[in-house]
């Protein structure tokens, strides 16, 4: 079947870049001859239409996506909430129990003349693309997340922004952290892998750096900042994923809200207050939280996102679907999205990034 009409979607938290991608997709299908519409905050725009009386499709055409390639967020909307696969249905005594929306989803597609789907989104957003797919529906995805935890793909844009980003806050954090002697806990976002805070961790030469792969032991951490002193470096700068844990112990968790992934958030908290009392140091917490999911792409982030969305037309005009695209230097090639969404991408622990990272000093806490 030949194709006509695409939609393209964003979901799941943004990530610069997404715009990019965008972009890219819109002018390499109007190239083609075929029209392209963006579906509002995810698939928000199908699944609760009465939510947008102005519509829920937006008709993508050359002047919509101009200039928007360095602009951070996404012109069309995400939400990371009402996933289909589990949307959450309010009962009347106010109990909240989730249904399979997919099906439903499918039939829209038939019922607006839409021939495939592109799908912009992290391991969420695939997974319920794969699922689509399976269900008859033409589905190319787009790796999208800053936290670079997408299997079988080297990289995915965001990342890189959100590191270079969080470098300079480290090396902002220097300065006051030394002139006050002070502690200061940078909590990182990056969910269950530590991949910005040791980027950037690296990067901002922090002096500690916790990330999930490796629980943590905070006797170690005082160790290691005393023995700074004994130096003469009477600062330290200590650097947390969000997803971080104590040997033995638990991730923190800020919530659990229905039909959404867990939210984490907190344990940057925890380790400065106790460092506070195992060092007797003044201690500071800084939470860079949604400032790493802003701003303007890096050039190299612009160049990978409109990559991306090239390829994922290229794909559909191919006649391939139920696929990723994926950067496997030097070119983007596709996988199945059931591959794709297997498992997450974590720090492996022998990687050159962590023998570099210990080689020059940095502790880990273990
Ligand atoms: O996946 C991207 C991410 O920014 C994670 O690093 C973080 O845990 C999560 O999204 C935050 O989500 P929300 O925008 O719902 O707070």
């Amino acid at each position: 079947m030949n194709i006509h009409r695409i939609a393209i979607s964003t979901g799941g938290g943004d990530a610069p870049g997404l715009n990019a991608v965008i972009r890219a997709a819109t002018l390499a299908a109007l190239q083609r001859g075929w029209e392209i519409f963006g579906i509002r905050d995810g698939y928000n725009g199908l699944l609760v239409p009465e939510q947008y009386p102005q519509g829920w499709l937006v008709p993508l055409t050359r002047n919509e996506v101009r200039g928007i390639t360095h602009l951070g967020g996404t012109i069309i909307g995400t939400t990371n909430q009402n996933d289909p696969m589990r949307f959450p249905v309010r009962d009347a005594d106010g109990t909240i129990h989730e249904v399979d929306r997919t099906d439903e989803l499918v039939e829209a597609f038939h019922t607006h003349g839409l021939d495939a789907l592109i799908s912009v989104g992290g391991d969420g957003s695939l997974t319920i693309a794969n699922a689509l797919s399976k269900k008859g529906l033409r589905v190319v995805g787009v790796p999208k997340t800053i936290d670079n935890d997408l299997d079988q793909t080297v990289a995915t844009f965001g990342f890189e922004t959100a590191v270079a980003f969080a470098t300079e806050c480290l090396d902002r954090l220097h300065t006051t952290a030394e002139s006050h002697h002070r502690v200061i806990v940078v909590e990182m976002m990056g969910r269950y892998a530590g991949w910005i805070a040791l980027e950037s961790g690296i990067s901002g030469s922090a002096d500690v750096i916790l990330i999930p792969e490796i629980p943590y032991d905070l006797q170690k951490v005082a160790e290691k900042i005393r023995e700074r002193e004994k130096f003469g470096s009477k600062f330290a700068i200590v650097v947390v994923a969000e997803g971080a844990k104590p040997v033995g112990g638990e991730i923190t968790v800020h919530s659990r809200p229905a039909g959404r992934l867990e939210r984490l958030g907190g344990v940057g908290q925890k380790v400065a207050d106790e460092l506070r009392v195992l060092t007797g140091k003044e201690t500071r917490l800084v939470v860079l939280g949604h400032l790493l999911r802003g701003g303007s792409p890096t050039a190299s982030d612009r160049q990978l996102a409109l990559r991306f969305g090239a390829a994922a037309v290229r794909a559909l005009a191919e006649g391939k679907h139920g696929v990723m695209v994926a950067l496997d230097p030097p070119r983007v090639k596709y996988v199945p999205l059931d591959k794709a969404t297997h498992r997450i991408k974590t720090v492996p622990l022998d990687s050159d990034i962590i023998l570099t990272a210990r080689d020059i000093g940095v502790c880990f806490g273990d």
